[in-house]
């Protein structure tokens, strides 16, 4: 089944990856943190450790250049909790232009079935059905959704957009391949930003 494949290809990606640095440490609520996706398709194209970036309420990754059709658009970083999986992970507008009208925290949908855009909704009241806003965790380095205490799981993927260098980021609850969106592919979620490259 396509949920347990795309559950192990996770898992393997994980083990490669988590002996690069250290568990996190135990520690309180933390705020300004920016969030990096990795990960790429067939071809070699994906995020390449692009940060999380808000448009219209929804996420992206990927380049940070404000797609054209958006409304509102911004850099990002998070305030979170590593230690509690029952406190929402709230966001704050890096670009003092941008003002949120209320907190709005990061959910996404894991119903079985489910392959629908991650996003931040400020109450419960403009939230998809079945959406949560807590349970997010690390694995490891990797941002996590806590199902329960004994099942991490680590299902973010990347839709490739009508803008180029711009992926949208999905939480994967797919039940088969017909849930997905053509051209998407696995990628894990980090606090550390891409190494920068000089020649
Ligand atoms: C994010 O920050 C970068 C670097 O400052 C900037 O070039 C880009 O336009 C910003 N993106 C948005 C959506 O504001
Ligand atoms: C802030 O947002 C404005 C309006 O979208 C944009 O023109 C500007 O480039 C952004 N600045 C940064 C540093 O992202
Ligand atoms: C906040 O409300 C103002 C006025 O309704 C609106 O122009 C702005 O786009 C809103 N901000 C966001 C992030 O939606
Ligand atoms: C591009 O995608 C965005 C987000 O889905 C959508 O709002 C916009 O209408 C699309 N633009 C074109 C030209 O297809
Ligand atoms: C995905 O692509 C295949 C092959 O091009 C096509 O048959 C199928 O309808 C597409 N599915 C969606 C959901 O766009």
């Amino acid at each position: 089944m396509l949920f347990n494949s795309a559950r192990a290809a996770s898992w393997l990606s994980l083990c490669s990856l988590s002996s690069a640095a250290s568990l996190p440490h135990k520690r309180a609520t933390e705020s300004g943190v920016s969030l990096f996706v990795y990960g790429t398709d067939s071809s070699g194209n994906g995020p390449n450790g692009g940060p999380i970036i808000y448009v219209d309420g929804l996420a992206y990754t990927g380049t940070t250049v404000a797609p054209s059709w958006a409304t509102v658009a911004t850099n990002i970083t998070f305030t979170l909790d590593p230690d509690s999986t029952t406190t929402a992970w709230t966001i704050s507008p890096s670009n003092s232009t941008v003002t949120f009208n209320s907190t709005e925290s990061l959910y996404i949908v894991p119903t079985t079935g489910s392959f629908t855009q991650v996003g931040f909704s400020s109450s419960s009241a403009t939230l998809p059905t079945d959406a949560v806003t807590t349970g997010f965790s690390f694995f490891g380095t990797n941002v996590a959704y806590a199902a329960d205490e004994s099942d991490y799981e680590l299902m973010f993927w990347a839709v490739p957009t009508n803008s180029s260098g711009l992926y949208a980021l999905y939480w994967d609850a797919a039940a088969s391949t017909a849930d997905l969106v053509n051209g998407s592919f696995p990628v894990t979620i980090k606090t550390t930003a891409p190494t920068v490259l000089t020649s």
